[in-house]
């Protein structure tokens, strides 16, 4: 034997190998070997092919994306044309189908049921597949049915596409039909992608499909995540496949063709009914998308006797899911304020039936979203509702855009409190500065304002706020000091005995900090640590009031962000009045010595370790404390610590200490020192 030879027989088998095992990973979905090792046979082949040029064939696995894009279509017309299906929208649409069927096979008995064969109606593109003695030859469009597209150069790049048949006994030349789809995910990752790169997105997985088959250059189509299930025979060269469409995709399967995993042989038309539901509550779980289910009469000699009429056959029909789209008319375009003070542009819509219910509102998610689709009041939107999914605004139609529609523009004031509308450079949401009187923000910053590194009032719980809000009783913190226990032991779940504990921890909270009152102002992206450098470089709460954004950025830790944050939430009149509410209503705390930068604290170069639990403060204050001081905080013990502060159920890290003779604090003697 020749070397040539050998050489030859080793690609063969190469070929050969990676055939089963494509046909293992794309047709049984049950690969049997790593894809690593797919890979080492896949390279072996593409080395020795290109080291001996003449070896490649067109069929060779290696030869999917051809080399050059083509100029243009070709044509193809179909030996047998590419029919439609005929669509039924309800059950009684379906019997009468059913109905339909049995009166032309003269089976009128109601207990001779048809058998179906049914699968998922693929919301894809329809294509033909032509094989001769075994190799792919020709992919085609549907087209009108008659004359298609040659998309040969396309359909090769798509691994689930064989380029050669398997086994033998297929006829000399065989035309398959099915659908090429881009599964879900694939179309949310290419949508993110193209939005990144600033490429074009597509609306819907159907339009992606159809799409990415028709690029002249087939190195964009191979880049496209797109799958294909047969779900047809063709043309055959006059032999007989089988003598059931089940058996017929069977066959397919067998030579390599992909079919869907979910198709079935039902009875009658409530085994057709039963396939529909089951199915479609499976519809948002499917990896793919799907617009209803195909039942076609399962014995090919019926399908002959049933025929055709005008281009659809009498032997199949589409039972559709109801629309998940749907094009409406947007009335107008609001803001709602959400419970963090977040703003979301919502369209509010001409009701439309989606998606199997009325859809009068659909979110646009964010200004920026708003803008990419430049949706306007007027203007005809596809609306999409799939599964529990909120309904979105997909896409408008432009070309039905009213003239004078205009552009909608970021609201300067919240819709809810009439407080400044902010956004930070760089973000997404836009929110009202209102925290403390905006309605939308009520129950999140009364929560915030009570709870116990806050103001610490306990017992007045989130159920509590919510019934107090609902009576009107609550709308900014500074109500809680006017409650009185008569009016609280009236609520819901609240005996006089509780209420009278609760009045006596409201009275305590009183007294607090200028710390815990920042803090609990609930100002954006002021958390413990920077309220406890505020109090501690202010000293007084007039001082942080005035500081303006430069005055802010001095202070250690703030930076532009928090400067702002904390300006525009003191630049509200509306926030300014709730805090003076406060001070009237009798909280107070000790004044701190101002003027004093962490930098200058009494805490610098001291490395301080906490362990054990504190009687008067959280771990998180007592940090925040010797941060306000200029000192820092670490997790674990050596000899450069300068003092271990023991609270009650010290463990290991007191040990640790007394080891190494570092001071040892108790909790009296760590306020003492806090306090110079
Ligand atoms: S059978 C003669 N089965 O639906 C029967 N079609 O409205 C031909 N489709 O153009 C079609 N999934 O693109 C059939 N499981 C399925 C299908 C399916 C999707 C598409 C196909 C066809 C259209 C007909």
């Amino acid at each position: 034997m020749t070397a040539t030879l050998k050489l030859q027989e080793l690609v063969e088998s190469l070929r050969e190998q990676i055939r089963y095992h494509n046909y293992r990973y794309h047709v049984l979905d049950n690969p049997e070997i790593p894809d690593i090792e797919y890979d080492r046979l896949m390279r072996e082949l593409q080395r020795i092919e290109s080291e001996n040029p003449d070896l490649v064939t067109d069929d060779s696995p290696t030869q999917r994306v051809g080399a050059e894009p083509v100029a243009a279509f070709g044509t193809v017309r179909h030996t047998q044309a590419m029919l439609s299906l005929d669509n039924a929208f309800s059950e009684d649409e379906l019997r009468e189908f059913d109905r339909r069927v049995r009166q032309r096979l003269e089976m009128e008995d109601e207990s001779q049921a048809i058998d179906y064969a049914a699968e998922p109606k693929l919301d894809g593109a329809a294509v033909s597949l032509l094989y001769e003695d075994g190799k792919l030859v020709r992919g085609a469009t549907r087209g009108d049915g008659t004359t298609g597209e040659d998309i040969t150069h396309n359909v090769r790049t798509i691994d689930g596409v064989p380029l050669r048949l398997r086994g033998k006994g297929y006829p000399r030349v065989i035309e398959v039909r099915g659908e090429v789809f881009m599964p879900k995910a694939g179309f949310e990752k290419y949508n993110e992608y193209a939005l990144e790169h600033g490429e074009k997105t597509f609306v819907n997985p159907r339009n992606a499909a159809a799409g990415s088959l028709r690029q002249l250059d087939p190195r964009l189509t191979a880049a496209r995540p797109l799958d294909i299930y047969v779900y047809a025979l063709g043309f055959t060269d006059g032999v007989e496949v089988a003598g059931r469409q089940s058996d017929v995709l069977d066959q397919l399967q067998e030579w390599g063709l992909k079919t869907c995993p979910e198709r079935a042989v039902v009875s009658g038309v409530e085994g057709c009914l039963n396939y529909y539901k089951t199915i479609g509550a499976r519809r948002d779980a499917l990896p793919y998308e799907i617009d209803g289910v195909v039942y076609k009469v399962d014995r090919v000699a019926y399908q002959r006797e049933l025929g055709f009429v005008s281009r659809a056959p009498r032997w199949a029909i589409a039972h559709k899911f109801p629309a998940q789209e749907e094009l409406t008319i947007v009335n107008d375009i609001e803001f709602q304020v959400g419970r963090t003070g977040a703003l979301t542009p919502v369209a509010r819509l001409k009701p439309v039936f989606v998606g199997g219910v009325t859809v009068s509102n659909a979110t646009l998610h964010n200004i920026d979203e708003l803008h990419r689709k430049d949706v306007r009041a007027g203007d005809t939107v596809t609306i999409r509702r799939a599964g529990d999914v909120i309904p979105e605004v997909v896409n408008v139609v432009f070309a039905r855009r009213p003239a004078g529609a205009r552009k909608v523009r970021l609201p300067k004031k919240c819709p809810v409190c009439a407080s400044a509308v902010v956004r930070e450079e760089g973000e997404a949401v836009a929110r009202c500065t209102g925290g403390l009187i905006c309605a939308a923000q009520r129950m999140e910053s009364l929560k915030h304002f009570v709870s116990r590194r806050a103001m610490d009032i306990d017992g007045l719980g989130a159920k509590l706020i919510e019934q107090l809000v609902a009576a009107g009783r609550l709308t900014t913190p500074a109500d809680i000091f006017s409650l009185k226990p008569d009016e609280l032991s009236a609520l819901e779940r609240m005996g006089e005995k509780s209420a009278v504990k609760l009045i006596a921890a409201i009275e305590k909270s009183k007294a607090t900090t200028l710390q815990r009152f920042l803090y609990s102002l609930g100002i954006r992206e002021v958390g413990e640590a920077t309220a406890a450098t505020l109090a501690a470089h202010f000293g007084n709460l007039q001082a942080v009031l005035d500081a303006s954004e430069e005055d802010l950025q001095q202070v250690e830790d703030i930076g532009p962000v928090v400067a702002s944050r904390i300006v525009a939430f003191f630049a509200e009149e509306h926030n300014r009045a709730v805090i003076a509410a406060l001070r009237n209503a009798g909280v107070s705390w000790p004044e701190v010595e101002s003027g004093l930068l962490p930098s200058e604290g009494l805490l610098v170069d001291k490395t301080f370790v906490l362990t054990g639990t504190l009687e008067n403060m959280t771990r998180e204050e007592a940090k925040a404390q010797i941060q306000a001081g200029g000192g820092k905080v670490s997790g674990s013990v050596s000899r450069k610590t300068s003092y271990v502060v023991a609270g009650s159920k010290a463990g290991s890290k007191l040990d640790k200490a007394r080891t190494l003779g570092v001071e040892i604090l108790d909790e009296g003697q760590f306020i003492r020192l806090l306090a110079g």
